[in-house]
């Protein structure tokens, strides 16, 4: 049984950092030989989708690399940033609630993409894979990372899925069985992979029987999650009864053997004319790009708009003039987006003549999580029919003259379309 939804987190925060935990100095280790073939200053900034409680990115943030994370899971995404802040690593971490599978970031701006532990839970996990490498730079590379079983007894959970199968339950799959299959993929992108594991990365966890029973009764590992409360409770009396009458006994320390494996997957050269699969649109560029900023893509759609004696309305607005016009929100077209966004700014309704163009505007937004690039289509249109009252309190709607509006907007993108604007004589 397959799913089609990605399996949020939510709901694993008490036990995760406890249950997935490794050792600190195989770890360290590996993070270090990381750090050596990517040197932070080369390879700065970093992405780790299904972020989790920043159980990696943290460490990476304290090794001089700038982390945007992201997950699916508001509650992992709540402890990733309170676990930021309480280390003091909040100005090189940025968090952001979204799904792997559709990036709301700009393509080729990160040097490394890091993915653990997530592939598992993606039914479109190939989508994901070719998310991560569009996002990636030139010369940036994909690090798929495995950290171990954690405080797992994988021959316990192998016994409970056994137990709950005998009792009719089907464990549903929601992406890939192993990383064999994300490294095969990459690998049909015209990916190069690479392994790296070294005897310095492995150690032996030992886990009371008892508290590994503790674990699976919470409901700590997501295999668990779907599981009905009667199959579980039937389960888990079972596994305790057996762990009970066993030579061991509850209290015997369970010995797991444990490693730290690296994959470093490299995207094939993106100037190859014949690779268009990770595609990058290219449109003229404003603003102030910084090289090692975020910037979040803000799709969005404006107006040189004529009124009957050929003058141009612009907003005066507290933050500067601009084109009437505004954000895309859910799947409007760019023409159903300014249709909206000026009749809610303006008042009126607009017949759209032509298109203009398309251009980004990058803006570095104090108090903002992020900063944007607002990818902008323009167009030219007519005023239509007044239709009721407009929304936005501190806009006010003028009418220029031609000459006199590419001079008044604040942004480099909308004078940049005035100027692709030619009337009709
Ligand atoms: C096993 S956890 C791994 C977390 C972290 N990478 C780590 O190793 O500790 C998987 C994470 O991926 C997130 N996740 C699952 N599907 C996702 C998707 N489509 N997009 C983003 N995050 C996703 C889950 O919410 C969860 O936080």
């Amino acid at each position: 049984m397959s799913t089609t939804e990605s399996m949020s987190f939510d709901g694993f925060t008490t036990l995760y950092d406890q249950t997935r935990s490794f050792d600190p100095i195989c770890f360290g280790r590996s993070l270090d030989w990381l750090a050596t073939r990517f040197p932070p200053r080369q390879f700065r900034s970093v992405l780790e989708p299904g972020v989790g409680t920043g159980r990696i990115v943290l460490p990476l943030a304290g090794r001089g690399y700038q982390v945007t994370g992201l997950d699916i899971s508001e509650e992992m995404l709540g402890v990733c940033v309170a676990q930021s802040q309480s280390m003091g690593t909040g100005g090189v971490l940025h968090c952001l609630r979204a799904d792997a599978t559709r990036l709301p970031l700009s393509s080729g701006v990160f040097d490394l993409c890091v993915a653990v532990h997530l592939f598992y839970f993606i039914p479109d996990w190939r989508g994901a894979v070719r998310e991560m490498l569009r996002a990636l730079r030139p010369g940036g590379a994909l690090i798929l990372l495995h950290t171990g079983n954690g405080a797992e007894v994988p021959r316990l959970n192998e016994h409970y899925r056994e137990l709950a199968q005998a009792l009719g339950y089907t464990f549903p799959t929601y992406g890939v069985r192993s990383t064999r299959d994300v490294v095969d993929y990459a690998a049909s992108l015209g990916c190069a992979v690479e392994r790296a594991e070294k005897p310095s990365w492995e150690w032996t966890t030992q886990v009371s029987a008892r508290k590994a029973l503790s674990h699976l009764r919470a409901r700590a590992y997501s295999f668990t999650k779907d599981v009905p409360e009667d199959v579980h409770g039937a389960v888990m009396d079972r596994l305790q009864r057996e762990s009970l009458e066993g030579a061991a006994g509850p209290d015997s320390a369970i010995h797991v053997p444990n490693r730290i494996s690296i994959v470093i997957v490299s995207p094939p050269d993106q100037t190859n004319e014949g690779n268009t699969q990770l595609g990058q649109r290219d449109i003229p560029e404003f603003g102030d790009r910084k090289p090692d900023e975020v910037y979040v893509p803000r799709p969005g759609a404006y107006g040189l708009i004529l009124n009957g004696e050929g003058r141009i309305a612009v907003m005066q607005t507290p933050r500067g003039d601009f084109l009437p016009g505004g954000g895309t929100e859910g799947d409007e077209s760019p023409e159903e987006t300014l249709v909206r966004e000026v009749r809610e700014e303006c008042g009126f309704s607009v017949e759209i003549i032509e298109r203009l163009g398309e251009a980004a505007e990058y803006r570095s937004t104090a108090g903002h999580e992020f900063s944007i690039r607002k990818e902008c289509v323009f167009f030219a249109a007519t005023v239509g029919d007044e239709c009721g009252a407009t929304t936005e309190a501190d806009h006010t709607l003028i009418w220029l003259e031609p000459h006199e509006v590419e001079r008044r907007l604040a942004h480099g993108s909308q004078r940049w379309a005035v100027r692709q604007f030619r009337p009709a004589s």
